[in-house]
C-alpha cells in the first residue's frame, strides 16, 4: 500500500466515525426537541385560542368585593425613583389566597375629590412577585404628565407614591387575570419592556422556585440602566441558575450601561427586543412566549412572532392599557376586529339613562371614549377590561370586543371600555 493510500484510508476512517457522530447527536437533538414539541403540543391544546378564555382555567375569585389590607413595607425599585413597590397584607389576618403568576389585582383608591371629581380612581397593578402566604406585592411606576401636555400626572401611580405609606389601608380585589404562565415545563421566554417587567417578575420568580431545571430566558427592555427595576435581584439569578438567561436590551443606554458583565452571567444588548435578537440567540425550541410592555412594542413583536413561525398558541401577552394588537391567524381576533371595524359599519348607539342617541363609527373608539364625548358620565377604571368599572347593561343590540377582557361581565352586559357596537345597540347609561 502506497503512503497515497494509507493517507486515503485514515481520512475516510475520520470522515466515517465524523458522520456518525454527527447522527447521533442529530438524532438526540430531534428527539429532545420532539418531547419538548409534544410537551408544548398538549398545553397548546389547552391553550386554544378558540375557545372563549374564560372557559381554559376558571379562576374563582377568591374574595368577592374589596379587601381591606395594610402597607407592610414600601421600596423604591430603581435609581431614579420611579417605581416603588408595595408589600401588603390583609387587615383580617385570615389566610392569604394564592394566584397564578401573571395576575393582576384591582384597588379602589381614596385620591383627593381634587384630581377625580366624585368617581372613585380604580386601578389594576399586577403582582410582580411569586405567590407567598404571608403577603402580595405590586410595583408601580409614575406615570408623569405627557410632555409639554396641559394635562395632570397620573392620578393613581402618584397618588401611590406620594400618599400612601407603611401602615396606609388600601381596598383590593382578589388576583383576577387570563394571561399567566402555563405549568408545563416546556421552554419560556419571557419579554418585559418597561414596568411590563411586573407580571414577568411574577412569572420567573415561581417558576425558577418550583420549576428550577426549566429553561427561561429573560429579556428585559428598558432605555437605560437607570431604568432596570430589581437589578440586583434579576442577576443574583442570572449567576445562581444555569437554565435561566439574562439578556437586558437597551435603546438608549448611557455612556458605561453596556459593559458592566462583559462576559458574566447576564448578556446586554444596544437596542430594542426585537425578533432578529431571538433568532440569533434562542436555540430551535418550541418556546411559550409570554410578553408585556408598552403597545408599540407588542405591536411589532406580536405579528414579527407570527412572521417568524411561532404558532398563535405559544404567543401571550398582556397590554397595562387599551390596545389593539393585529394577529394574523387567531379565529378570536378575527372576531374581536372583524366586527364593526367594516367601512361602512355606521350604527345608532342609544344611551338609555341619559336620553342621548348618536351614530358611531369605525375610528371613534370604544363605546366608553364615545360616551364620554357625549358627556355621559360612566364610571371607568383601567380602561383595559381588567377592572369591571365600566360594565354597562345592554337593553337590545349586540357589541364585539376590541381586545378579549380579563374582568367577566354579567351576562346582558359588557365592558363599554374594550368594546364597539356590532348592532344598533341600546346601553343602559
Ligand atoms: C392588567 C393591568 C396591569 C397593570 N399592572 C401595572 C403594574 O404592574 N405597574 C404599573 O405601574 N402599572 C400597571 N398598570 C397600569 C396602571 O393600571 C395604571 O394605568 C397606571 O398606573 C397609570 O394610572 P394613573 O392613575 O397613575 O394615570 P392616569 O390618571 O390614568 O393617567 C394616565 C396618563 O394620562 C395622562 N393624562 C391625564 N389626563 C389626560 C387627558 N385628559 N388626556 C390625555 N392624557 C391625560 C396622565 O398625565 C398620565 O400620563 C396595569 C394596568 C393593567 C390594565
Ligand atoms: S374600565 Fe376597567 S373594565 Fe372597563
Amino acid at each position: 500500500m502506497t503512503s497515497l493510500y494509507l493517507i486515503l484510508w485514515i481520512a475516510g476512517g475520520v470522515l466515517l466515525q465524523l458522520a456518525v457522530y454527527l447522527s447521533i447527536g442529530f438524532w438526540r437533538h430531534w428527539q429532545s426537541y420532539q418531547a419538548l414539541r409534544n410537551v408544548a403540543q398538549e398545553f397548546d391544546t389547552a391553550a386554544n385560542p378558540d375557545v372563549a378564555p374564560e372557559e381554559l382555567q376558571p379562576v374563582a375569585a377568591a374574595w368577592s368585593g374589596y379587601r381591606s389590607f395594610r402597607v407592610e413595607r414600601k421600596v423604591q425599585e430603581d435609581t431614579t425613583k420611579q417605581v416603588c413597590s408595595f408589600y401588603l397584607v390583609p387587615e383580617d389576618g385570615k389566610p392569604l389566597p394564592t394566584f397564578l403568576p401573571g395576575q393582576f389585582l384591582t384597588f379602589q383608591l381614596d385620591a383627593p375629590a381634587v384630581l377625580t371629581g366624585s368617581q372613585p380612581v380604580i386601578r389594576c397593578y399586577s403582582l410582580s412577585d411569586a405567590p407567598h402566604s404571608t403577603h402580595y406585592r405590586i410595583s408601580v411606576k409614575r406615570a408623569p404628565a405627557p410632555v409639554g401636555s396641559p394635562y395632570p400626572a397620573g392620578i393613581s401611580s402618584n397618588y401611590l407614591h406620594d400618599h400612601i405609606q407603611v401602615g396606609s389601608q388600601l381596598q383590593v380585589r382578589a388576583p383576577a387575570g387570563h394571561f399567566h404562565i402555563d405549568r408545563s415545563d416546556a421552554p419560556v421566554v419571557l419579554i418585559g419592556g418597561g414596568i411590563g417587567i411586573t407580571p414577568m417578575l411574577s412569572m420567573l420568580n415561581w417558576c425558577l422556585k418550583e420549576q428550577p431545571t426549566r429553561e427561561v430566558w429573560l429579556f428585559y427592555g428598558v432605555r437605560n440602566r437607570s431604568e432596570l427595576v430589581m437589578q440586583n435581584h434579576l442577576e443574583d439569578l442570572a449567576a445562581q441558575q444555569p437554565n435561566f438567561h439574562l439578556h437586558l436590551c437597551m435603546s438608549d443606554p448611557h455612556a458605561d450601561d453596556l459593559d458592566k458583565h462583559p462576559s458574566g452571567p447576564v448578556h446586554h444588548h444596544h437596542g430594542r427586543v426585537d425578533v432578529s435578537l431571538l433568532r440569533r440567540l434562542l436555540p430551535l425550541k418550541p418556546y411559550h412566549y409570554y410578553l408585556c410592555g408598552p403597545t408599540p412594542m407588542l405591536q411589532s413583536l406580536v405579528p414579527a412572532l407570527e412572521d417568524w413561525g411561532v404558532p398563535d398558541g405559544r404567543i401571550h401577552f398582556e397590554a397595562f392599557g387599551p390596545a389593539s394588537i393585529p394577529r394574523k391567524n387567531l379565529a378570536s381576533a378575527a372576531r374581536a376586529t372583524s366586527t364593526g371595524d367594516d367601512k361602512d359599519a355606521a350604527v345608532l348607539v342609544t344611551f338609555a339613562k341619559s336620553g342621548k342617541q348618536e351614530i358611531w363609527k369605525p375610528g371613534m373608539g370604544s363605546l366608553l371614549d364615545f360616551a364620554e364625548g357625549l358627556g355621559i358620565v360612566v364610571s371607568s377604571g383601567c380602561r383595559a377590561g381588567g377592572c369591571g368599572s365600566c360594565q354597562t347593561s345592554i337593553r337590545s343590540g349586540e357589541v364585539a370586543y376590541t381586545q378579549a377582557p380579563d374582568f367577566d361581565p354579567e351576562p346582558g352586559s359588557c365592558l363599554l371600555c374594550v368594546s364597539t357596537p356590532k348592532t344598533a345597540v341600546t346601553l343602559e347609561a
